[in-house]
């Protein structure tokens, strides 16, 4: 277990807007950030990120949070390994006291196919360095290519032997789990090595953990697969995978672009390069999931192509997604018989970088143009062509860059403007009408909200709308969802009161009539750490060791006014415009409504004590006591109500 002095440390110096930033490219908006949501697909950015409250809102999905939240879903982590993954982003040692036998157990199952698949790759990399075969036909052969020894360690290359079950033997005498050795393909259903006589190539994840490998023969029979890959499992979902994302995912950032190339070997020789932004997506073509990943990072995407014309045109078909997407698509064509690969070897970085920047061509020009070409000046191929090329135009996002489009296409596809105008309508309605329908079929298409509605978020609670609400949960939960946000503020004309103090000791003697649990065990945790000194500001919610307060909190800072909806209808909010300048009154009259509401209950169930007992005994010790309370509870009760009164309209 780690230490709550950990946990809070991390919490503590965990950016929003840093570890977002490592995921997501985030551009200024204001005083928040935006930029595409990692969890959803969308084409304009919904995902909010506030530096000042240290959370991130995502508002076409709904999921937000704190900086370690954000780890958790989307590295799919626990909290403790969020934790972790954060301290070693911000080299923050964390204390931790010995874990059970059973947590270890827990640990084993759930991260053992990492762990096998680490062992996998320690042992091609030690092979390679370290053994005679290895360095003598594997290693050499990299030399040979011109890897230096830096890239083939950072890339973690290795090498399989020619022995039918080294790996798998070794694996076994370590204790490592055959099913899991068979689960990631590196052990056959025979028990021998799958990759046998191969160089070896590590393929990571964005996080750097190793998903699969791709084995390539150096043998030149023909009969044999030049590469063979590791089967889909638990960690490794090709599509979804590209080859060198992790070490190319700050440069994309910091370039505003990524390099798309074709070949692993491509990717390692353009980073030895020092073209960092570049990754592969391993044999297969781009997919949506490729596309979203890369989104992450840049809306801009170049494509560099070798090969014949067909290829290139068969290539061309599966971009229309990327266009989809909203990015920006341009392509490089390569002089024949180079692949990015051998052609930066052959001419050095700048006159690749050169090469790059002059060939640079827009995808659908570059389509129309190649073909055109190819169609010549038969009609009808023509004609497929121009259906091809309104679709891809169809797919544009942006309304001005299609007219745009639509005019220099015009001239290339020698058509006149109206007419490809009026295509490229059609297909857009015939698309509209078909996502109509979708939706209607129920297929539920998630509706995109504007970012406005960050200024005025939907109050979380709204589906709870409080007619029915029958216990006073509610204003419980504007209490806390006050308390998180400004109990570490000091109150209006006391320096010695915090707003936390204030509320605590206004809602201690009401506690016990409290309805919802979670709210009585906010308060209460929050009322010893006051006992003890401390006034908890938004991290030590955030980092409390109880899933369900931290959810509350992260939920509770991300849209505090969650009372909006029922505020309208009872009593106007002061901080509806100036949420942080009227946080004092906020506090009163949360703490004003839920006194009330309990004071109205307290009263009725008095009320109904001396009803039943008057009959019996109205002169009794008990009867007059509770009658003196009633009395005192029900001049407080009209105090209060008179002073929220004064604020409602
Ligand atoms: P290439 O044949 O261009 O290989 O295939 P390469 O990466 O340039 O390798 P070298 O330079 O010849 O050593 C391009 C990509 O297609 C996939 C691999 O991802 C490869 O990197 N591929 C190719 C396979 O998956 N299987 C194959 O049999 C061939
Ligand atoms: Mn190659």
């Amino acid at each position: 277990m780690i230490t709550q002095k950990s946990i809070q440390e991390v919490i503590n110096i965990a950016r929003v807007e840093e570890v977002v930033g490592d995921f997501v490219n985030l551009r200024r908006r204001g005083v928040n950030m935006i930029g595409n949501c990692p969890f959803h697909d969308e084409k304009t950015p919904s995902f909010t990120v506030s530096p000042s409250k240290n959370i991130y809102k995502c508002f076409g999905c709904g999921k937000g949070g704190d900086p370690v939240r954000f780890i958790m879903d989307h590295e799919k982590l626990s909290f403790p390994e969020a934790i972790k993954f954060l301290a070693s982003k911000y080299r923050i040692e964390v204390e931790e006291t010995e874990d059970t036998e059973a947590q270890k157990e827990q640990k084993l199952v759930t991260d053992s196919l990492y762990i096998v698949n680490e062992f996998a790759r320690d042992y091609y990399v030690n092979n390679l360095f370290n053994r005679t075969e290895g360095k003598n036909i594997g290693l050499s052969y990299f030399k040979e290519r011109g890897f230096r020894e830096v890239t083939v360690r950072k890339f973690q290359l290795g090498y399989a032997l020619e022995d039918r079950d080294d790996l798998t033997s070794s694996a076994i005498s370590k204790k490592y789990n055959i099913e899991h050795l068979r689960t990631l393909g590196l052990t056959t259903r025979n028990d021998v090595d799958f990759f046998r006589s191969r160089v070896m190539f590590t393929i990571h994840n964005v996080s750097g953990k190793v998903v699969a490998f791709a084995g390539r023969t150096l043998s030149s029979d023909k009969k044999q697969p030049k590469y063979i890959n590791s089967p889909e499992s638990e960690i490794y979902n090709k599509r979804a995978v590209l080859y060198g994302m992790y070490f190319a995912r700050d440069a994309v950032r910091k370039e505003d672009e990524c390099i798309l190339v074709e070949g692993y070997t491509d990717v390692i020789s353009l980073h030895q390069g020092q073209i960092e932004n570049v990754v592969a997506s391993s044999g297969t073509s781009l997919t949506r999931e490729q596309v979203n990943l890369i989104k992450r990072y840049t809306s801009n995407i170049k494509i560099i192509y070798d090969g014949d014309p067909a290829g290139i045109k068969a290539a061309l078909r599966g971009l229309d997604i990327v266009l989809e997407s909203g990015m920006n698509v341009k392509l490089v064509l390569l002089p024949d018989g180079h692949d990015p690969d051998s052609f930066l070897t052959e001419k050095g970085t700048d006159e690749f970088r050169n090469f790059l920047n002059t060939h640079v061509e827009d995808f659908v020009f570059f389509k129309t143009r190649v073909l055109m070409e190819e169609a010549g000046h038969d009609p009808i191929r023509k004609s497929v062509v121009i259906r091809d090329v309104v679709g891809s135009i169809a797919k544009i996002q942006d309304t001005f860059a299609r007219t745009l489009y639509i005019r220099q296409c015009s001239v290339m596809l020698q058509i006149a403007e109206e007419i490809l105008v009026s295509e490229v309508n059609k297909v857009i309605k015939a698309e509209l009408r078909k996502k109509k329908e979708e939706q209607r079929s129920g297929e539920q298409v998630p509706e995109m909200s504007r970012e406005e509605e960050w200024i005025t978020p939907k109050p979380v609670l709204s589906q709870e709308p409080p007619e029915f609400v029958q216990n006073d949960a509610w204003q419980e939960r504007s209490v806390c969802s006050v308390l998180i946000n400004y109990g570490h503020k000091i109150m209006e004309g006391d320096e010695n009161l915090s707003t936390a103090a204030y509320i605590i000791e206004n809602v201690m003697e009401i506690l016990q009539y409290f309805d919802s649990d979670l709210c009585r065990r906010i308060l209460e945790a929050v009322g010893h750490e006051l006992a003890a000194g401390h006034t908890p500001g938004h991290n030590w919610y955030l980092g409390h060791e109880d899933e369900e307060i931290r959810t509350f909190a992260v939920n509770a800072l991300s849209t505090p006014y969650v009372y909006a909806d029922w505020e309208r209808k009872e009593t106007f909010l002061q901080t509806q415009k100036m949420p942080d300048d009227n946080f004092v009154r906020d506090a009163e009259n949360a703490i004003f409504r839920l006194q009330l509401r309990k004071s109205n209950r307290i009263i009725s169930e008095l009320q109904n004590w001396l009803r039943e007992n008057m009959a019996a005994d109205n002169t009794g010790e008990e009867y007059v006591v509770n009658l003196k309370v009633l009395q005192v509870l029900t001049e407080r009760r009209n105090e209060l109500a008179s002073k929220l009164g004064t604020v409602t309209l």
